[in-house]
């Protein structure tokens, strides 16, 4: 039972890995599972807010009450993020996306040949900072999957994407993070932080969406 601390509230999020096409048969991704995307999402919606998921391709049943859109490749996401951005008052980037893409996708499957080949890469667009740079802005909560220093590296990855919170998380320990169940998150925001011990990926959810509603009620009574 969670109390319904988000009522009223629209929350947008993004979840899971982004795929970049090679080639027909091939592609560029990573090793997120969505896990902690979709706990979020459900943590949302029980806790009262209207929740729209937009996730990368995962294999995890969509939450109940939750509104989903399967994406594919990073640019397909920005898009569908940008679309309904001016709808929700909330945004939160879980998806683990791809940095790069590769510049020309061949239309036909790529012939092996005896040499070694290159792949021409190109840096996609960061869907949080473009999210967090939109006028009207929603709350904006990106991660950040550090291996070292991960408290340094998230608050300048706060700063520099303009994020109003992040929940960083070391991702060199296996039992946590990654396509791991369990995980442990530092919150850290522009005037103050909280650590979140390992625990289960759903419950840390609600205490992460927790510590979002006490933010967004006490900025609006700034
Ligand atoms: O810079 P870094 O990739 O570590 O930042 C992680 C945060 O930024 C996550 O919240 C992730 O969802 C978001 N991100 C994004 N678009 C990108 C890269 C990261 O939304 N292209």
């Amino acid at each position: 039972f969670a109390p319904k601390l988000l009522a009223g509230h629209s929350i947008l999020l993004t979840a899971g890995p982004t795929r970049e096409a090679i080639d027909p048969v091939r592609y560029i991704s990573n090793q997120s599972s969505g896990k902690m995307g979709f706990a979020l999402a459900k943590a949302a919606a029980d806790m009262g807010a209207e929740v729209t998921l937009v996730s990368g391709p995962v294999n995890l049943t969509t939450p109940v009450g939750v509104k989903r859109v399967d994406v594919i490749s990073t640019q397909d996401m920005l898009e569908a993020v940008m679309r309904r951005v001016d709808s929700h008052d909330i945004f939160i980037g879980c998806a683990a996306v791809a940095d790069y893409r590769v510049t020309e996708i061949a239309n036909e499957k790529i012939k092996k040949s005896s040499t070694d080949m290159q792949l021409a890469l190109v840096r996609n667009p960061d869907i949080l900072a473009t999210v967090a740079s939109h006028n009207p802005r929603p709350f904006t909560l990106g991660f950040a999957a550090e291996t070292q220093d991960v408290e340094r590296y998230a608050k300048d990855k706060l700063v520099r994407k303009k994020l109003d919170m992040i929940a960083a998380n070391d991702v060199s320990n296996p039992e946590l993070g990654f396509n791991a169940d369990n995980n442990a998150l530092k919150v850290i925001w522009a005037k103050g932080q909280e650590d979140l011990p390992a625990t289960d990926k759903q419950t840390l959810a609600i205490q992460l969406l927790g510590i979002v509603a006490e933010r967004i009620a006490i900025l609006k009574d700034d």
